[in-house]
């Protein structure tokens, strides 16, 4: 990204910041302390999409900063990589009272921050952490079948995995997490790799995602 288009870009985020920290689409803003936009470099190739902000980030108004943000820290080390580098945000930006699940009607009010977010970003790749995020891009699929898959979805690769917070409390899910995130880098790579590919012809049924390789 060039100097000009980055500065753009940053203005682009921090605007959406900005709407966030006001927000009020929807009953979450009512209890929020903070509302939590996401945080990460303009120009990150990988995205994290977690589900909602729990009691520390609803304090501190930034993302993943209690024990599931040190897991990802770890998970991220794992590819020799620091919060730092990648972009990481939520499904809701506003904290679910005692961190219930995001209603149908919240994830639909706070989605265009996050389609907003990932248009500026272009992300290589997304990893949806959890199921709210993941059903945003595959409604119908089960965390435990597709998780560590790549799933090409409007030209965007994207890869679920359980959430971390998750995985802290059921070693058989953390084996898991920490095997998808070593396959990380292979799946940038490819994405990579595509992007040279001249452009798709926009899919016929959005929905219906290509598989592209089963680990
Ligand atoms: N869990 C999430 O899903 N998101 C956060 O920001 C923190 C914990
Ligand atoms: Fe707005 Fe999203 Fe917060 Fe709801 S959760 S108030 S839609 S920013």
């Amino acid at each position: 990204m060039d100097e000009e288009k980055k500065r753009i870009a940053e203005a682009n985020l921090a605007q959406i910041a900005q709407e966030v920290s006001v927000c009020t689409r929807c009953m979450l803003h009512h209890s929020r302390k903070y509302a939590v936009p996401g945080e990460g470099p303009v120009d990150a190739d990988i995205m994290f999409i977690g589900e909602g902000p729990g009691f520390h980030e609803n304090e501190q108004g930034r993302p993943f900063v209690g024990a599931a943000g040190k897991y990802l820290e770890e998970l991220l080390a794992i590819i020799n990589m620091k919060r730092e580098q990648v972009f990481i945000c939520n499904v809701v930006k506003c904290r679910p009272p005692n961190n219930r699940d995001p209603q149908p009607d919240e994830l639909a009010a706070c989605s265009d921050y996050l389609e907003r977010q990932i248009q500026v970003i272009n992300p290589k790749v997304i990893v949806t952490l959890g199921r709210y995020s993941m059903a945003r891009f595959l409604p119908n699929a089960k965390i435990s079948d597709v998780h560590g898959q790549s799933f090409r979805i409007k030209g965007r690769l994207v890869v679920p995995m359980f959430h971390p917070a998750a995985a802290l409390h059921q070693p058989s899910l953390k084996t898991s997490i920490e095997h998808d995130f070593s396959n990380l880098p292979e799946l940038i790579a490819m994405a990579d790799h595509s992007a040279i590919v001249p452009e798709e012809k926009p899919a016929e049924n959005d929905s219906k995602p290509t598989q592209l390789s089963l680990f």
